[in-house]
């Protein structure tokens, strides 16, 4: 049991669908009463204004900033792959009344839960901005939508989870109309490798030097590492054009890590007070260290340029 939760929480073996659908279930409870706002459903880093102590806040912050960057003003019928549990897509709605959003998610619990708690409870007033927003239970790979339909796909912080980017990228562009947008929000690493296709040792000298650089991070970061240079081949490969670029990690991960030290001990306190046995709050012991650890390393690798977060919108080339 105990191997089982360390396997999920570190990237030591290659992870499937069902462990992320698992690893989410199992860590959504502590990072939701870590964050202590009961009213809270988002599950992104946030967009921090320096040394800000409002972790919701910052959530929300990001989501607005994702909208604007999405143009969400000149767009009708979205995808939100990766919805989790619907919270940036009800705030997207309340912002941008026009959109008809339709909530993917591998999760069904994660649906289930937006269902019962975060769009039926909307007030009489609140619901009529709901009533255009669909949940989905399906994965990535597998987009159950006609061809031509969709105005925009975008993937808010869930792209590094799916099995495989190129195929989401693929899919997406059969369910996009002509000239239909594509739009990432999504932590990256930065090697600064000079990478060349054809040279098959890039890829076991890449995933050295990350394990040398990111120590800790490697491990207990469980999504893939992808990098900036990756991403942006593989929305050219796939017939998209890059519109715009934008890399935030300034004002993730530096301001969250002291988020997170800053507040550690109350953090802890309201965990270990939500676990009933002794072999609970070992194992909290464990895995706490790791996270602070890992937050320490990843405000160290934000700040030296080895990771980011990004924000891409690439437009369907029709001409391919
Ligand atoms: C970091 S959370 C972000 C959730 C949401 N965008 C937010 O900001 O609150 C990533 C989400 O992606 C979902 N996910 C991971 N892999 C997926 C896949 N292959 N297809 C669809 N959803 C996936 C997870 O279930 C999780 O809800």
């Amino acid at each position: 049991m105990i191997f089982y939760s360390v396997k999920l929480n570190l990237w030591i073996f290659k992870q499937t669908e069902r462990d992320i659908i698992k690893l989410y279930n199992s860590l959504t409870p502590y990072v939701r009463t870590a964050v202590n706002d009961s009213n809270d459903y988002m599950l992104n880093f946030g967009y921090w204004i320096k040394n800000s102590n409002d972790a919701v806040n910052a959530q929300h912050e990001l989501s607005a900033i994702f909208g604007k960057f999405a143009r969400f003003n000149t767009v009708e019928m979205i995808a939100d792959v990766g919805s989790g549990f619907s919270a940036p897509a009800v705030q997207w709605r309340s912002e941008y009344p026009h959109l008809k959003i339709f909530c993917v998610d591998i999760n069904y619990m994660e649906l289930n839960t937006a269902r019962k708690k975060i769009i039926s409870p909307l007030s009489p007033s609140s619901l009529a901005a709901c009533d255009r927003i669909s949940l989905i239970n399906a994965s990535s790979a597998m987009l159950p939508f006609g061809n031509d339909k969709l105005d925009m796909i975008v993937a808010f912080e869930s792209a590094q989870h799916f099995q495989s980017i190129d195929n989401f990228l693929e899919v997406s562009r059969s369910i996009l109309k002509p000239g239909g947008l594509i739009v990432l929000a999504i932590p990256v690493v930065d090697l600064k490798l000079s990478d060349n296709a054809d040279n098959q040792n890039v890829g076991i000298v890449k995933k050295l030097k990350l394990m040398k650089k990111f120590g800790i991070l490697y491990f207990s970061w469980a999504s893939h590492h992808y990098d900036i240079d990756t991403i942006s081949r593989s929305i050219t490969n796939h017939g998209y054009k890059t519109e715009e670029f934008q890399r935030i990690g300034h004002h993730v991960y530096e301001p969250l890590s002291n988020y997170y030290v800053r507040n550690r001990k109350n953090i802890r306190r309201r965990l270990i007070d939500s676990f009933a046995s002794y072999k609970q709050r070992m194992y909290f012991e464990f895995v706490e260290y790791m996270v602070y650890r890992s937050a320490l390393k990843m405000k160290d690798l934000s700040m030296n340029g080895s990771l980011d977060y990004v924000l891409i919108r690439a437009r369907k080339d029709d001409l391919r």
